[in-house]
């Protein structure tokens, strides 16, 4: 059990991708702090959790400019210093660039891109000084590849991949870890979380997303990714490939992604 007595932060622990996430390292013995909005939802995770006292459940809302440190000073006073920041929570889109709001943008940027940011900053000074730490951002296939009617959360997702990049070429030498996670379709609530033009939920399941693999299996992914120190995982089904055409067939992979569905 490579995590046993590992201190693991995963923000969106309340559904989806996050809670499996929080299930698989809870299993190999890992201490878990579950975050997100929904403070019921995290309570009743955590108390099916293996050994429940040892989790801690934080509250935040990632979509407000919060006291990053502040956030990181209180948790760490709880539970001790993060080994490994597992950043999962995210909400996606559905509209066409046009229509959408300049909010909608805002907002996703915020909530997908700057509270990854935030965080990490606030993490980043005590992992150094302690020689070891371990980011784990969860981006996309859409943070590679921008799918249409997507633009403000491909966009969102692509930073994180010019961000996280640097962060590992800066703090190699200072022994922390930076694994990107780029799932494609995995059966969660994001299609009926995702924003429309105005920031409403879609409130629909996609037919590629009830097709998806179970987040458990990403998650088993995901925990091998980290083990190994893998710098980037691509995990989920032949939609992945759309990462390697673009290198190696970019304008057959533009004819191909042109023909996404309206929503
Ligand atoms: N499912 C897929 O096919 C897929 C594919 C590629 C990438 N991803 C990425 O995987 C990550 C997890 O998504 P998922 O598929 O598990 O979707 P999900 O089931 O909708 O989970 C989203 C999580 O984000 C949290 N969240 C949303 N808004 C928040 C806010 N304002 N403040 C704090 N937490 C917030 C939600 O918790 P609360 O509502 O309790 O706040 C929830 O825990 C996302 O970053 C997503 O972009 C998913």
């Amino acid at each position: 059990m490579p995590f046993r007595n590992h201190i693991v932060w995963v923000t969106g622990a309340s559904s989806g991708i996050g809670e499996a996430i929080c299930r698989a390292f809870a299993q190999q013995g890992a201490r878990v702090v579950l975050s997100a909005r929904r403070g019921k939802e995290l309570e009743r995770i955590r108390r099916t959790l293996p050994s429940p006292n040892d989790h801690l459940v934080y509250t935040m809302d990632l979509s407000r400019r919060l006291n990053w440190e502040e956030a990181a000073t209180i948790v760490q006073a709880q539970c001790g210093p993060i080994d490994i920041f597992v950043h999962s929570c995210g909400r996606s889109q559905r509209s066409s660039a046009h229509e959408t709001t300049m909010d909608v943008d805002r907002q996703l940027m915020e909530l997908n891109y700057f509270s990854a940011v935030g965080l990490t900053k606030a993490l980043l000074p005590s992992m150094i000084q302690r020689g070891r730490g371990h980011l784990v951002p969860i981006s996309s296939v859409s943070g590679r590849v921008s799918p249409p009617f997507r633009s403000a959360y491909a966009a969102s997702k692509h930073a994180l991949h010019g961000f996280f990049d640097a962060i590992r070429a800066e703090n190699h030498h200072n022994g922390i870890k930076v694994t990107i996670i780029c799932p494609g379709y995995v059966r969660t609530h994001l299609s009926e979380n995702a924003a429309t033009h105005t920031l409403e939920p879609y409130g629909q399941m996609d037919a590629t997303t009830a097709r998806g693999i179970s987040p458990e299996r990403c998650a088993q992914r995901v925990l091998k990714g980290i083990a190994r120190c893998e710098e980037e995982v691509l995990v989920g089904g032949r939609e992945t490939w759309a990462v390697y055409l673009k290198c190696l067939a970019p304008r057959l992979l533009s004819r191909i992604i042109r023909r996404g569905n309206r929503p």
